[in-house]
């Protein structure tokens, strides 16, 4: 995780926010590489959800009616227990003592889990995780709302509104990309649990009867995704809630989970949600959530299957399943360490990186010249200090799966190399063909 971490920051991935003024907890700044990849996965997912015909996307507010989050359970029930070392005034989440370090630095490397059993915990207390803020001038009760803990909300109360709309018929799902917050008592593993973060969720409402079905299909599509992107399948497991950790408003759960640095961890969950949400929310705003089925000729309330995926964990997954350092041959026949993010060509940030071999002969124009062609295409990157060798390392290590360089060849008959970032294998392309021959590696990538 510390090499990440450093990669992520020296080649622009991730910076810890308000860094200058000591950072702020469990929040995180994506630099100029990392917004691209953010970007990149979240429009994957967003071509993947929203280009099949029983699929429509919204964007709903961050603010909502305060009521939606009684309806919803959460002022109720999104609670994590918390604990106080009375010596050290650490705070802790009392499920997740096992894997916490005592917060005083005179007990480096001590485990949280001694202190408890020498006594110095307070008891156990639940603490809302839903940030509370007031809207308009008058910061009293009636004016409390809440920032967003799950996106989820938006699309439930929207149901109605959006099948109207599109004129979906059932089973139809809705699709959502956006901000959510919590205020976790501990935010740990780099993006993995941070206090604001990005969920992809899509919500499927189907007829009760198929909700078996359909959460069956959802669960396989979603592995599916991760894994058509690049992501080991090795690296990948299901695990299934036991019926007595299962959320409140769930019939059945499974985590898709990746096997990160520190162990296995949820990436995205795909819930059964049975009709709890839309019932809730007929209930709390007196208003009917039922779908009239034209077919059967019956009126009832859909069940929901919920696939829903954090933006920024699986960015995390991405990279951290992309990161590899391997032996390569150097120019003079030697070998190096090279550090590679091995990252999906759809995902790559830069896609390709530009290069003249020299700084003279015209090459540097020649080679700028390819770029200007190339970027109303693909995102390309212009290099043209050092080595040519140091140059690919640097692309290596940023992700970019190709490099076209300019070399002497050029000069006479107009074709490049193209380097593969993985394979290390050059090819000679005609300038004029790079970008339909890069648009096509991509997309069979
Ligand atoms: N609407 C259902 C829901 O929000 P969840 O399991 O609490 O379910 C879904 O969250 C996904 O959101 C998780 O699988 C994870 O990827 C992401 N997520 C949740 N809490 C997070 C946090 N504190 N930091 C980063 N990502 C988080």
């Amino acid at each position: 995780m510390e090499k990440i971490v450093s990669l992520s920051k020296r080649r622009g991935y991730v910076f810890q926010s308000s860094e200058v003024y000591g950072g702020l907890n469990g929040c995180w700044d994506y630099g100029p590489l990392g917004v691209e990849l953010l970007r990149n996965i979240k429009e994957q997912w967003w071509q993947t959800m929203t280009s099949r015909e029983d699929i429509e996307g919204i964007d709903a507010s961050i603010l909502m009616h305060p009521r939606v989050w009684e309806a919803s359970g959460h002022v109720a029930n999104f609670t994590d227990p918390m604990v106080d070392c009375k010596e050290c005034k650490a705070r802790f989440r009392a499920d997740q003592i096992e894997d916490a370090m005592c917060g005083n630095p005179a007990y480096k490397g001590r485990k949280a889990s001694k202190c408890q059993h020498e006594g110095k915990f307070t008891e156990a207390r639940q603490f809302n995780l839903m940030f509370k803020t007031f809207i308009g001038p008058t910061e009293d009760n009636a004016s409390v709302v809440y920032l967003r803990p799950e996106t989820a909300q938006g699309i439930y109360v929207n149901f109605l509104n959006v099948q109207a709309a599109s004129r979906q018929k059932l089973p139809f799902g809705i699709a959502q990309i956006g901000k959510a917050f919590r205020n976790e008592i501990n935010t740990k593993n780099f993006l993995f649990r941070t206090r604001e973060f990005e969920q992809m969720e899509m919500q499927f409402f189907v007829k009760p009867g198929t909700d078996e079905e359909w959460f069956r299909y959802w669960k396989a599509e979603r592995l599916a995704w991760f894994i058509g992107l690049g992501i080991d399948k090795d690296k990948l497991q299901y695990h299934q809630h036991e019926p007595d950790k299962l959320a409140h408003y769930a019939k059945d759960a499974f985590d898709i989970e990746y096997l990160f640095p520190f162990g296995w961890g949820e990436i995205e969950g795909i819930h059964n949600r049975t009709d709890f949400d839309l019932s809730r929310h007929e209930e709390f705003s007196g208003k009917s959530m039922k779908y009239f089925d034209e077919e059967a000729k019956e009126r009832y309330t859909p069940y929901i299957i919920e696939t829903s995926a954090g933006a920024s964990r699986s960015f995390m997954a991405f990279l951290v399943n992309a990161y590899r350092e391997e032996e390569a041959p150097t120019a003079d026949g030697k070998t190096e360490t090279r550090v590679v993010l091995g990252l999906h060509a759809k995902l790559a940030p830069i896609k390709a990186a530009v290069f003249p071999l020299v700084n003279r002969d015209g090459m540097p124009e020649l080679a700028r010249n390819i770029l200007q062609g190339l970027r109303p295409h693909l995102r390309v990157f212009y290099d043209d200090s050092g080595a040519v060798g140091r140059r690919y390392r640097r692309q290596d290590e940023a992700g970019t799966p190709y490099c076209i360089t300019v070399d002497s060849q050029t000069l006479q008959d107009n074709t490049v190399t193209v380097r593969e970032r993985d394979s290390m294998q050059q090819t000679r392309v005609g300038a004029d063909a790079l970008p339909e021959y890069l648009r096509k590696k991509i997309n069979a990538a």
